[in-house]
């Protein structure tokens, strides 16, 4: 599958631009094992990257013409590098024009390129599409223009990227999974400081399953702004009554229960989740470090339903797959992964039981909404890399 990405990429460059491109970059999608809606809000999380990637055939150019080809959307955008970069109405090239902005904001100086790309991530799935993007441009203007960026500095550039261009004020998970990914592995990510610590991702018996609702999240731009308003609107209520608090990492369950009147019904709930979320991905790092993976089934299972039921992230589809299996003997936990309102559920299920699981769910998922399931099988792979110049 990626052979096949690199090759019909570099061909359609070619014949495009009756060239061979001079960098071929890849960068992949994620998933996340626990720790959602808390990168914003100062938690940890347990991201990886995994085997699906958007592919980048890149070219300098010796004037300030850029052209940028979307394959599989069959589109072409093209500007100048010394134009005023503003967000425009596709928005594919946006998440492009923030990465590029933003390093014009930092003053690195570039030169006109071509770039045709092609992706094997599904958008709109929950895996994080958009952060490969532009941790995938990032990366490749790093290499192309020698800026001397770290990969830190792309993971917060593609960040800030899609707070500006693409209006959605996410935290810094996905990028920093899209380019700190490495194979075989989980980052622990502490989103306060940034340090990480990688994780063997070896699940032993059990695999990591996605189903996807195919439930496109059109309501996450929206939705999702709204949750860290409610967030931080919470948070600074809890700090006029606990000084002591600083972010909802020092923020104990208790504090918000005694605040659950002051704070009213929905802040309450999204606060409650919070503080749990933060100490469940603590406990599920320990889960994975005893390979203990009826308790990291558990763990997901109780985040999915403070998802549901507190953030109120999900959506009916998407409850539908993570009730299904419940009762299944060969899945540990199943939970909602992502942003939300729609995209795909994560399942922890014994090896060897996929197929079955997926041809019992997907004839109920098609009953019950006249929507066809899809399944992937992923793999931990590495984060953003040069595959060839
Ligand atoms: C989206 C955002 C991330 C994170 C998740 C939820 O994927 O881009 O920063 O907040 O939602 O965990």
């Amino acid at each position: 599958m990626k052979k096949k990405l690199i090759q019909q990429t570099t061909e359609h460059f070619e014949i495009m631009f009756q060239q061979k491109p001079d960098y071929i970059f890849l960068s992949p999608g994620r998933i996340n094992i626990i720790g959602e809606h808390v990168d914003y809000n100062d938690g940890f999380v347990m991201p990886a990257a995994i085997n699906k990637y958007i592919c980048f055939a890149i070219s300098k150019n010796e004037n300030s013409k850029c052209t940028l080809v979307a394959k599989d959307l069959n589109d072409t955008y093209q500007f100048d590098i010394n134009d005023e970069l503003k967000p425009i109405d596709t928005m594919w090239a946006n998440y492009i024009l923030g990465v590029l902005q933003q390093l014009k904001e930092k003053g690195f100086a570039m030169s006109g390129f071509t770039i045709v790309f092609s992706s094997t991530i599904p958008m709109g799935a929950g895996l994080s599409s958009s952060a490969a993007l532009e941790c995938g441009i990032g990366y490749a203007m790093n290499k192309l223009f020698h800026l001397g960026l770290t990969k830190e500095d792309i993971a917060l550039i593609g960040q800030k990227a899609e707070h500006t261009f693409a209006g959605v004020n996410c935290g810094i998970m996905d990028q920093f999974a899209s380019v700190f990914g490495k194979k075989n592995s989980v980052i622990k990510l502490d989103c306060n400081t940034l340090e990480y610590e990688y994780y063997k991702a070896d699940f032993k018996k059990y695999s990591l399953l996605l189903l996807d609702s195919n439930v496109k999240h059109t309501h996450l731009t929206s939705g999702y702004n709204v949750r860290r308003q409610e967030v931080e609107l919470g948070l600074s209520i809890i700090k006029q009554h606990f000084p002591e608090v600083r972010t909802f990492r020092n923020c104990t369950e208790s504090m918000v229960l005694e605040l659950k009147d002051t704070l009213g019904e929905t802040v309450f709930k999204r606060c409650h989740f919070v503080v749990n979320e933060i100490q469940r991905v603590k406990e599920a790092a320990e889960a994975l470090n005893n390979s203990d993976f009826k308790r990291l089934g558990k763990l997901m299972s109780k985040t999915h339903e403070g998802l549901s039921k507190e953030y109120e992230v999900s959506c009916e589809e998407i409850d539908f797959l993570v009730d299904a299996v419940q009762h299944e003997k060969t899945v540990l936990g199943a939970r909602m992964m992502g942003g939300g309102f729609g995209g795909c559920s994560i399942n922890l299920v014994k090896k060897g039981s996929e197929s079955k699981l997926i041809e019992k769910i997907t004839e109920r998922y098609q009953k019950a909404f006249g929507i066809e399931l899809k399944a992937y099988k992923v793999k931990i792979s590495k984060g953003a890399s040069l595959y060839k110049n």
